[in-house]
């Protein structure tokens, strides 16, 4: 039974680095953990290569010097105990509209065939959107990995397909979930049944996981406080799949508000608004604004839908502590407390909604976010510039000078000392690639240095680094543009002392 499923691998950017037109097997690069990844996967599933190599055909690399690439990794591969059952290789580009090219399923057919597997409990995983659509028609499930090129092509996947940092996380979700369809569906009805029951669920967004109860059950929102060691004067925001269930909370609706839910709804921006009498203190700490927003992730709207409710939910971490952007972050923090935990993959913005309050004709930002304040801006107008962190903690406790924080301390430079960045107990978190060689451990959050990517990275390198026993960890401001001035805001709220 084990030997009828399937996993089909990219090759570029997902199970080694993409170079381009790779001719020199001397130049494969094995990502660190694909070997392990594929060890977690090889008891229940056969494994097979599926490439596009379009320059074969453009006469910019020759099918030999594929097949010689090929053959190096598959003798690699086989010297670690993994075995790939056929590679296919498609050497046409699109303009051929060859049946062969992804997202085609072709190669899955033939493999199946041949091979006798049941495509339906097969998976395919790659770095690129025709990757994950390869399956689609043949029931195939597509994982999407941000290694590779899967960071910058993000933006062109669409929101229900499920992201991964890396191979490795890719595998440990299909061991898992080997019925990935079915477990979906029955965890996000588990999680309804659980909220209406006035239970939490832990439930992915596109910024991080949030720990959630039903917004008109005060003593399920008070058990949120309890499980995360939150203060009770610390808000939370309340989660909506609608606009009129957003309406049900809020005295009155500016049209600024109007406007910026319009633009950027469903995704991560946070109204403050005037509040309704229906709307419980504990939720709002006793505020008479209320803080909404409407996620982008469709397992996350699947769950309010469902619930039949808002849902109220702080990032499901302890209290002060970074937050999660996969679930295995969760469990890490949280190990109890919770009824349902929705396990969806990493988080795609992976940085925390933007929260705007929003008082008749002024916008102010709260806590940048997802969203950047250049977007909010091309909106509406300039916005109040962001209070400096820490001065007004009262208006918005998100701005509370300790936030987001590792164990291990971090600081903070502009730039990093060259004696730090040769210290090999501190580890690096830089935007992208440094010039020289580093001493010590290091986390590159963008090959190129763009700032989304940077975002998507931010925690997940953060928890890497922090699970290393360093005596430190030691980043540095990144420009203060689009996403970049949440990036430095976590930094900052993160780090032991600024600067
Ligand atoms: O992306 C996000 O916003 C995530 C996901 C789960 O949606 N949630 C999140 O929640 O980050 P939390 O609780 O970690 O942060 C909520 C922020 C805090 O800074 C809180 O003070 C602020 O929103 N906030 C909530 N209600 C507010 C209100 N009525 N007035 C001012 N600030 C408020
Ligand atoms: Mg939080």
């Amino acid at each position: 039974m084990g030997y009828r499923r399937a996993v089909f691998l990219d090759r570029d950017g997902t199970m080694i680095e993409d170079v381009g037109l790779l001719k020199d097997p001397n130049d494969i690069r094995l990502f660190p953990d694909t070997i392990d990844a594929l060890l977690l996967l090889q008891d229940k599933y056969r494994f097979f290569v599926v490439t596009n190599q379009s320059g074969v055909v453009r006469g910019e690399i020759s099918i030999k010097e594929v097949d010689a690439v090929n053959r190096r990794l598959d003798e690699m591969l086989r010297s670690r105990g993994i075995i790939i059952e056929k590679w296919y290789v498609c050497p046409h580009e699109r303009s051929d509209r060859c049946s062969c090219i992804k997202p085609n399923p072709t190669f899955l057919s033939q493999a199946a065939a041949e091979f006798g597997l049941f495509l339906s409990k097969s998976f395919i995983v790659g770095d690129h959107p025709h990757d994950v659509f390869t399956g689609d028609t043949v029931g195939t499930f597509g994982l999407y990995v941000l290694t590779g090129h899967g960071e910058r092509h993000l933006s062109d996947l669409p929101p229900d397909r499920l992201v991964f940092h890396s191979l490795r996380e890719a595998a440990e979700w299909i061991v898992a979930h080997p019925s990935p369809h079915t477990y979906l569906r029955e965890c996000t009805e588990r999680g309804a049944e659980a909220i209406r029951n006035g239970g939490l669920v832990v439930f992915p967004t596109e910024t991080v996981y949030g720990l959630g109860a039903d917004v008109f059950n005060a003593e399920a929102v008070a058990r949120i406080f309890e499980v995360k060691h939150r203060p009770l004067h610390d808000p939370l925001i309340v989660h909506v799949s609608n606009v009129a269930q957003a309406l049900l909370l809020v005295s009155e609706l500016p049209p600024l508000a109007k406007k910026l839910m319009d633009r950027f709804w469903p995704g991560p921006l946070s109204l403050v608004l005037p509040k309704s009498p229906n709307v419980p203190d504990v939720v709002t700490a006793g505020s008479a604004t209320v803080a909404i927003r409407m996620p982008s992730s469709p397992i996350a709207s699947d769950l309010i839908r469902q619930a039949e409710t808002p849902i109220a939910a702080p990032s499901a971490n302890r209290f002060g502590c970074t937050s999660p952007t996969t679930a295995k972050h969760v469990i890490d923090g949280l190990t109890e407390g919770f009824d349902v935990l929705i396990d969806g993959g990493a988080c795609r913005v992976g940085i925390e909604s933007t929260v705007v309050a929003v008082e008749g004709d002024t916008v102010r930002i709260l806590r940048p976010g997802g969203i950047s304040v250049e977007d909010i801006e091309a909106v509406v107008g300039p916005v109040s510039p962001l209070r400096e962190v820490g001065v007004h903690a009262g208006t918005s406790p998100g701005m509370l000078p300790q936030h987001y924080a590792p164990q291990t301390p971090l600081y903070l430079y502009n730039p990093i000392p060259s004696s730090l960045l040769m210290d090999k107990n501190a580890g690096k978190l830089l935007l992208c690639p440094p010039n020289e060689n580093l001493a010590g451990p290091l986390e590159i959050l963008s090959r190129t240095g763009n700032l989304n990517e940077a975002a998507v990275n931010l925690y997940a390198a953060m928890r890497r680094l922090d699970s290393l026993g360093l005596s430190r960890i030691v980043s540095h401001l990144f420009p203060d543009e689009g996403l970049g001035r949440a990036v430095n805001d976590r930094l900052a709220k993160a780090s032991t002392t600024e600067m």
